[in-house]
């Protein structure tokens, strides 16, 4: 993980794009040309895309985006209509962070009746969801390739259903802990956003991310339903949860409750 001090990567010193080799070979309508002056210490890009994913983001990202989120589309930040992205007023779930995508298409599989948005602001993960989606032919998926933040910032508040943190970013440093997702920053936006009784679920394998996550996120406003080292019935591994296995590391499995 490489980390971005102070400004989102891809800008320069006056918040122009800077084009890096990695980002030259991605479609330019997979960026967002004005994001908000936040933080965001993870990666944007890793290795050089294939052809074949370089057609997903050209042909299938621009469908799939949910309208309103970035700052270059929504300069008043106005909150958008979640029944507009699936069409109906079915109920909504996030996914922060969805890696490559096999969580979620999962779940939108087994859950045809309801809407998935996911939020990755790694462009190789948005490919790979981007691929997975073609091969399911799944329908109910909507892909924001950005920060979980900037969603958060227009959903109406009580829109979501329920919500997946798997195998969040570890920043296992002490100096850095206040980077990681379960933090009021990113808790306290999402506590907003969510249905009064959501079901939050966070899965990690770093026991200091799991007592962060049992100390933090009742604090804003969550109950805590459980804390296993037995997953769900309806679980996917992911691909962390995968290499974490093969390193000898334990998962852990939290739900919490939106109060209210
Ligand atoms: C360790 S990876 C896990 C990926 C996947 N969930 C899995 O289990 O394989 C964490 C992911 O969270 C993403 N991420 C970090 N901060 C985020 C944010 N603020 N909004 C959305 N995604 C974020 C990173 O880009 C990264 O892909």
């Amino acid at each position: 993980m490489r980390e971005t001090e102070g400004r989102w990567r891809g800008l320069d010193a006056a918040g122009s794009a800077v084009q890096s080799p990695a980002m030259s070979d991605t479609p330019k309508s997979a960026f967002d040309p004005n994001p908000p002056r936040r933080n965001f210490y993870g990666r944007r890009h890793g290795k050089t895309l294939r052809q074949s994913q370089k057609g997903y983001l050209s042909e299938d990202l621009g469908e799939l985006r949910p309208r309103g989120i970035t700052v270059g589309d929504n300069p008043d930040r106005r909150p958008i209509d979640p029944a507009a992205i699936f069409g109906d007023d079915r109920p909504i779930w996030l996914e922060v962070g969805f890696g490559g995508g096999e969580h979620m298409v999962h779940m939108a599989a087994r859950y045809p009746d309801i809407g998935i948005i996911g939020c990755e602001p790694f462009i190789n993960g948005v490919a790979m969801l981007l691929g997975k989606i073609r091969n399911a032919g799944v329908t109910n998926v909507s892909v924001h390739p950005g920060d979980a933040r900037d969603l958060m910032d227009v959903l109406p508040d009580a829109s979501i259903s329920r919500a997946f943190l798997n195998y969040p970013d570890p920043w296992p440093k002490a100096r850095h802990h206040r980077r990681r997702f379960v933090t009021p920053e990113h808790l306290i936006p999402l506590a907003r956003v969510m249905k009064s009784g959501a079901e939050f679920r966070v899965a990690t394998d770093i026991p200091d991310y799991m007592r962060q996550t049992l100390e933090e996120v009742p604090q804003a406003g969550f109950d805590l339903v459980g804390d296993s080292p037995v997953a769900w019935d309806d679980w996917l591994s992911t691909r962390y949860e995968q290499k974490a296995l093969r390193e000898g590391r334990v998962p852990h499995y939290a739900t919490f409750r939106r109060k209210g």
